[in-house]
């Protein structure tokens, strides 16, 4: 049974390297606006949905179950809003413009920064500290979100913020 329950881990890394290998991509597409904005779309959707599932499931979870994790949270929370200003500008602006790719710039600049921040400190104590099963139904809450929001569905690019963030969940 438990092969196909996903570790919520695993789910997060396989989208951090689909949205490294999809930015990589966009740096090749720079004469090609509307190539770029083929990748982009779906990107930014992604970007949103994976950052609000995370917000909704996995960082609750950390703050729960591993001491000394606010600190951690309250800086991914405001790494995930500076992704959204990135995707916001880029939204803003005309598909292949100056503008629309220092847009992309910026949510890429932010989302380098944040991925490696929370593959090592908040995925790794998580793993350490959690069991598979929690791992797993974690997993499936957040398996279950990016498909209801698929392609961004509902969601509103909108900050989170970190201060309000924290207030409601410590
Ligand atoms: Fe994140």
């Amino acid at each position: 049974m438990s092969a196909t329950r996903p570790d919520v881990i695993r789910l997060i890394l396989d989208d951090h390297e689909s949205f490294r290998a999809r930015f990589a991509e966009l740096d090749t597409l720079r004469d090609d606006a509307t190539a770029a904005a083929a990748v982009w779309g779906p990107l930014a959707a992604e970007l949103e949905v994976h950052a609000t599932a995370e917000e909704e499931f996995f960082y609750p979870q950390l703050l729960d179950r591993v001491d000394g994790m606010v600190d951690e949270t309250e800086d991914a929370v405001s790494d995930h809003d500076e992704i959204r200003h990135g995707i916001r500008r880029a939204a803003a602006a005309e598909p292949g413009s100056d503008e629309w790719w220092a847009g992309i710039s910026d949510a890429r600049a932010a989302n380098d920064e944040h991925l490696a921040e929370e593959e090592r400190d908040d995925l790794a104590p998580f793993l350490e500290k959690t069991s598979l099963e929690v791992r797993e139904r974690v997993g499936e809450q957040f398996a279950a979100f990016k498909r209801e929001h698929a392609h961004g569905a509902g969601l509103d690019y909108s900050d989170t913020g970190s201060d309000e963030y924290l207030a409601e969940h410590t």
